[in-house]
């Protein structure tokens, strides 16, 4: 495996010198299995002889806490000898001051499908992500990106803006990977405390609780969102609090009165300072 930490002209030379098809899987490292199958998925399709790169760099400009950025975890040494045992390729651990200039002024801002749920929760955290996913596309240059569908409104802002900035890369989305007890896996996870762990499978029992109610054709938002809401609340442990619940059409991201199109139940919970978002899709008739 090939590791990179720096010097642009080497990292884009090197890809752009490669035979096959290159497939970037972009992340903040604290790797789990939800990663190692983005790693398994991006093999299955660039094959034996095309490329598997990975990023490593917990992007501060996309947190909008500083507790969080400075607990996020950053086991880069065993990050990467996972990444050897998988088969990665190259993975590129570039440093902070290699990314963004002390002056740096240019960011890029999506400004309709980044309105509720995270985009209007965590203001500013979005133009971070999209940001830094189009340098690591620029140094790169991949024939494919993968993301995790967990954090669906994140791929959907990075659909639109390679669709709307014409960039060539196709994105690849993969199903959320859960723990047996239903967690969606998140680099998060390792910070909760025994108790709150425990606990935490509640969302997406709550969630697809919920979501139950699409077998009889319910089209009312507020009958999914009551649902959700009550099975989040009941007997929740102190340090619980949602911060938010929204039922949005899958495609515009807007809220909707009706159900009529496919639309998505999302939340981001709180347990203490561990902020955990998941999501179901609800399909009527
Ligand atoms: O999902 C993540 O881990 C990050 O938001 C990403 C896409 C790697 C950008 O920093």
């Amino acid at each position: 495996m090939i590791k990179v930490t720096s010097e642009v002209k080497t990292i884009t030379q090197m890809t752009r010198d490669l035979p096959g098809p290159l497939a970037l899987i972009p992340t903040m490292g604290a790797l789990h299995e939800g990663h190692l199958a983005l790693i398994r998925r991006a093999r299955q399709l660039v094959g034996p002889n095309g490329t598997v790169a990975i990023s490593i760099f917990v992007n501060p400009i996309q947190f909008d806490r500083t507790s969080d950025l400075a607990n996020y975890p950053r086991p880069l040494k065993s990050d990467l000898a996972l990444c050897e045992k998988e088969g990665v390729d190259l993975a590129f651990t570039p440093e902070k001051e290699f990314l963004y200039h002390s002056d740096h002024s240019v960011i890029i801002t999506e400004s309709l499908l980044c309105k509720g749920l995270c985009g209007s929760s965590r203001p500013g955290h979005f133009d971070g992500v999209l940001t830094v996913i189009i340098k690591l596309f620029n140094l790169l240059q991949p024939t494919l990106a993968i993301f995790g569908e967990k954090d669906f409104q994140q791929i959907a802002l990075i659909r639109r803006m390679v669709r709307d900035l014409n960039i060539p890369v196709e994105i690849v989305g993969h199903p959320t990977v859960r723990e047996l007890d239903g967690l969606a896996l998140s680099s998060r996870n390792i910070r909760l405390t025994q108790e709150y762990r425990k606990d935490a499978p509640r969302i997406q029992r709550a969630l697809s609780a919920a979501s139950d109610l699409a077998i009889n054709g319910e089209q009312n938002p507020a009958a999914y969102l009551l649902s959700a809401k009550k099975h989040l609340l009941a007997n929740a442990p102190d340090g619980f609090f949602i911060e938010y619940l929204e039922l949005i059409d899958a495609e515009s991201m807007q809220a909707v009165s009706l159900i009529t199109k496919p639309a998505v139940l999302a939340t981001a919970c709180y347990y203490g300072e561990i902020r955990l978002i998941d999501h179901v899709k609800i399909l009527t008739g």
